[in-house]
């Protein structure tokens, strides 16, 4: 049976977080066999907020060889970077003419990255959902494998496929669906655990990257909010511990049952230096590869152009596609 269709993309700002990794990067690796899988590094999504040209190029690489360190593996797998295949940007115009304003308007995420600067924020942040649309339809995509705070945005792309294809009475699109997993689909700021995990937050002790060393691991975990309670146990009023007891579930694969059982009677501090262990164990691996991948620039960069190469004449399809039946 032919293997169905997964697409799915991380920007390439700054560092990858660890609810990159347990909420998107692992769950793909874990499944990839199972899948015709596409990931992107979406660098014309980077580029809606101010960004510094030599970092977007240098995160471009490393983002590649974090998703090759992390277990992605180019057997069931194609990698490559979104500005190198012209038709997200054609196609991204194309979509943008029948996306009606309102549906942009209830997007909560160009709200929350814009805050106060609603007139003066670039019109992409606003279209970030077109783009991000396109990038699926482009490969008739199948499932989108994402973090939960994407899922109004596959919502979108669902409902603009279904709009263009009914106008047109044509199977121009494939229609397209979210796979959001219920554990890791959420992981929170270490700061304030009511906000998610971002990359974007100004304060670098929210996030743990996935290049921390276990020095730095171990200082942002001990000063990890939690509250003064010193009971070890996943509760949903108490967001900090719950969400440092959601991570170490992740990593142990253990019931909450067995990782209560594990701390009865012992404080944060106990907890704290655990999951700092799991986290080092977890992370050191990946960041081992890390480095023999991203000090081979020439052979990263050509799997990137193979990539690219690979994907473009679907892409070039879907778009002619698109074009005919609009009449252009
Ligand atoms: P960020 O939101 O940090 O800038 P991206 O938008 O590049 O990250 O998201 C890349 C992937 O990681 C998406 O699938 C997204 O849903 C997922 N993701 C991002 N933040 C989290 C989080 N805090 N918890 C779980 N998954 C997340
Ligand atoms: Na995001």
């Amino acid at each position: 049976p032919v293997k169905k269709r997964v697409f799915s993309g991380i920007q390439p700002t700054n560092n990858v977080h660890l609810g990159n990794y347990l909420g998107a990067i692992r769950n793909w690796v874990e499944t990839q066999d199972q899948y015709d899988n596409i990931f992107c590094i979406v660098d014309l999504h980077a580029i809606t907020l101010p960004i510094d040209p030599k970092e977007l190029h240098i995160n471009t690489r490393k983002l590649a060889a974090l998703y090759l360190a992390c277990g992605l593996d180019t057997r069931y797998c194609k990698l490559f970077v979104q500005s190198h295949v012209r038709q997200h940007a054609e196609i991204q115009w194309l979509l943008n003419c029948y996306t009606p304003m309102g549906w942009l308007n209830r997007m909560t995420q160009f709200k929350t990255k814009a805050g106060e600067d609603m007139d003066s924020v670039g019109a992409g942040l606003y279209c970030y959902p077109v783009l991000m649309a396109g990038d699926i339809l482009l490969y008739q995509t199948h499932y989108v494998p994402v973090g939960d705070d994407q899922r109004q945005h596959v919502e979108m792309t669902r409902d603009l496929a279904q709009r263009i294809n009914s106008l047109y009475g044509k199977q121009i699109f494939t229609i397209p669906e979210a796979q959001i997993r219920t554990t890791g689909a959420r992981i929170m700021s270490l700061e304030d655990p009511t906000k998610k995990m971002s990359k974007s937050d100004p304060n670098p002790n929210a996030y743990i990257t996935l290049l921390d060393d276990p020095k730095t691991i171990k200082k942002k975990i001990a000063r990890a909010t939690t509250d003064s309670e010193r009971l070890v146990k996943f509760d949903p009023a108490r967001p900090g511990i719950t969400n440092l007891l959601s991570i170490y579930q992740i990593l142990t694969g253990q019931t909450q049952e067995v990782i209560e059982a594990e701390f009865e009677g012992k404080g944060y501090g106990d907890f704290k230096a655990a999951l700092t262990d799991r986290l080092v164990e977890t992370l050191s691996p990946i960041q081992q590869r890390y480095q023999e991948i991203i000090s081979d620039m020439p052979a990263l960069e050509n799997l990137l152009k193979q990539g690219a190469d690979d994907l473009r004449p679907l892409a070039e399809r879907t778009t002619e596609k698109m074009k005919r039946a609009i009449g252009l």
